[in-house]
């Protein structure tokens, strides 16, 4: 479906307007206080007038695309360090505008340094936030951006840190298995490079770390650990859903109390009704780590086929695990 500007859009579109305004205001304030010039500073402070409000709507529409864009995990800091940035870029800029109006009326008709260099500040605030919605969240983290798709890149984390929480590790899991799926996407339709294959590696590799941290401590904080979940995620092999049966719905509860007497499959101690939240997640984790470990070894033979092979058995680990740990709610009983 193409849109005209979606919700989100708008605000990188009012962002040029204020980014636009920034030389301008530079430039004006610069020779009204060099030249002591009223033209120069009719100029500015018109400058500063205008973008003040333009600024506002781009600080408005900032935080509707804030509640409107998926955000992932991993991306906080990010995309609290952009609105951090943003609200002092326009306050800044709304009080160079408000205090010259209020000296223009004073019969203060050129400005001084002290514009300039409020000026200044200005465009360093709007320059960072700039930077980090621009670089950060938009080109490499692709939010918004449709192509990207909602479970794609994310920012590198720079070097790799020890996971703070189940959250955090998540949040490199998906820089690195978006990468490595984006890599994947790029090899399979044109000629797979080595420096491809060692891409995939190097991700695996981490993938593989990410997903041993889970199995060690992601149960700290994983919510309700306790509780207990069972297998009804998977189709049974003696119940195959008959056909039009409706499909399995994610709001379905499905944590249940241990019943008296539940009849324990042979099987039971590996996949029995009765499993803690915490003890699914570490044995999931592990398969994760197992699978990452086959990604890496096929990537290090080069193996474009077994690659593809190993890509899709991860994200199928990621999405049963998901619908397991993450989707379901607990049972209201
Ligand atoms: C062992 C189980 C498990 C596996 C495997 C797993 N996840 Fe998760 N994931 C979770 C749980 C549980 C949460 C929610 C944690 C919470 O609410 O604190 C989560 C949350 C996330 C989040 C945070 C989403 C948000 O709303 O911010 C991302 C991103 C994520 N997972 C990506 C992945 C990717 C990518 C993979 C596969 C490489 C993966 N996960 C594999 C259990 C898992």
């Amino acid at each position: 479906m193409i849109h005209l500007v979606r919700l989100v859009t708008i605000h990188p579109l009012f962002v040029h307007f204020t980014i636009g305004a920034m030389p301008i205001l530079l430039l004006t304030y610069a020779m009204a206080a060099w030249l002591r010039s009223e033209p120069w500073t009719f100029a500015a402070d018109v400058t500063a007038g205008v973008s003040a409000m333009l600024t506002l709507f781009t600080l408005a529409f900032g935080l509707v695309s804030n509640a409107y864009v998926g955000w992932p995990g991993g991306l906080g800091f990010w995309r609290h360090l952009h609105m951090s940035l943003g609200v002092a870029t326009t306050f800044l800029i709304v009080v160079l505008a408000v205090s010259r109006l209020a000296m223009r009326q004073r019969g203060q008709l050129v400005a001084g340094y002290a514009a300039f260099g409020l000026a200044v500040l200005v465009a360093i605030a709007a320059g960072a936030a700039g930077w980090v919605g621009g670089e950060i969240l938009t080109y490499t983290a692709g939010m918004a951006v449709e192509g990207a798709g909602e479970g794609s890149l994310s920012p590198l984390p720079a070097g790799t840190h020890q996971p703070t929480d189940l959250m955090d590790a998540m949040g490199q899991a998906r820089a690195d298995w978006g990468a490595a799926t984006s890599d994947l996407a790029r090899m399979v339709v044109q000629h797979p490079t080595d420096a491809n294959f060692a891409d995939i590696a190097r991700r695996a590799a981490r993938l593989q770390q990410a997903a041993a941290w889970i199995a060690a401590n992601g149960a700290r904080t994983l919510p309700r650990p306790d509780a207990l979940v069972g297998e009804q995620g998977k189709p049974a092999a003696t119940s195959p859903p008959s056909p039009g049966a409706p499909a399995q719905s994610f709001d379905r509860p499905a944590i249940r109390p241990v019943r008296e007497g539940a009849q324990s499959a042979p099987d039971a101690d590996e996949s029995g009704t009765a499993q803690t939240r915490a003890r699914r997640l570490q044995k999931m984790a592990k398969i994760l780590q197992q699978r990452a470990r086959a990604l890496r070894d096929a990537a290090e033979r080069k193996d474009i086929v077994e690659v593809a092979r190993q890509t899709g058995a991860i994200s199928e680990e990621c999405a049963e695990c998901h619908k397991d740990l993450r989707w379901r709610s607990p049972s209201p009983s």
